[in-house]
């Protein structure tokens, strides 16, 4: 069945699945748990963009584009392996591209070895180290980017 690529704003039948995924991913996203409201409210930020995939109802994953954060990128699927996360990640890009601008960031954390292999085979490029700081540990990681060419 073919799988659909759409804005998580425009279909909200699907935000309780993401809050569900996306809360029980928190620690490997390094965020806090949110709520319905809070998220809803979080979707009306213009510098966000939250793509889903999904199909026949379900979630199947997520991009979130931060152009309010030096263009990055998170991804987060329900499944892992079955190619979703490449999906969102080049459905992002052309988002990025149509929309004018020139390159993606993600912040990498140094043991995600699913994310650091997407990103690379993406043709994302290692630029420096950055420690995160979540509920006190530094985490290492570091910051892969994308130049676009439009
Ligand atoms: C990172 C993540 C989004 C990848 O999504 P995915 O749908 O599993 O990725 P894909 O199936 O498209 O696989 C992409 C590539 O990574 C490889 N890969 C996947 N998991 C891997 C792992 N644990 N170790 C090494 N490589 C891995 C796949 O083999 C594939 O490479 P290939 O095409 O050469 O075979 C997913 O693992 C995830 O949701 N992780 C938890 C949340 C997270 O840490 N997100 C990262 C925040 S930036």
């Amino acid at each position: 069945m073919k799988i659909d690529i759409v804005a998580l704003k425009e279909n909200l039948q699907y935000l309780d699945q993401y809050i569900a995924l996306r809360n029980n991913y928190k620690d490997d996203l390094f965020t806090e748990i949110v709520t319905y409201q809070e998220t809803r409210n979080w979707l009306q930020n213009n510098s966000i963009v939250n793509m889903i995939a999904t199909q026949n109802k379900m979630l199947l994953g997520v991009v979130i584009l931060y152009i309010d954060k030096k263009n990055e990128v998170t991804i987060f699927v329900k499944e892992k392996n079955k190619g979703i996360g490449t999906l969102l990640l080049k459905e992002i890009e052309k988002h990025a591209i149509k929309n004018g601008l020139t390159y993606l960031l993600s912040w990498i954390e140094e043991s995600n070895k699913a994310s650091k292999t997407l990103f690379i085979k993406e043709k994302y490029t290692l630029m420096h180290k950055k420690i995160k700081k979540y509920n006190n540990i530094n985490y290492n990681g570091n910051i892969f980017k994308k130049d676009l060419y439009i």
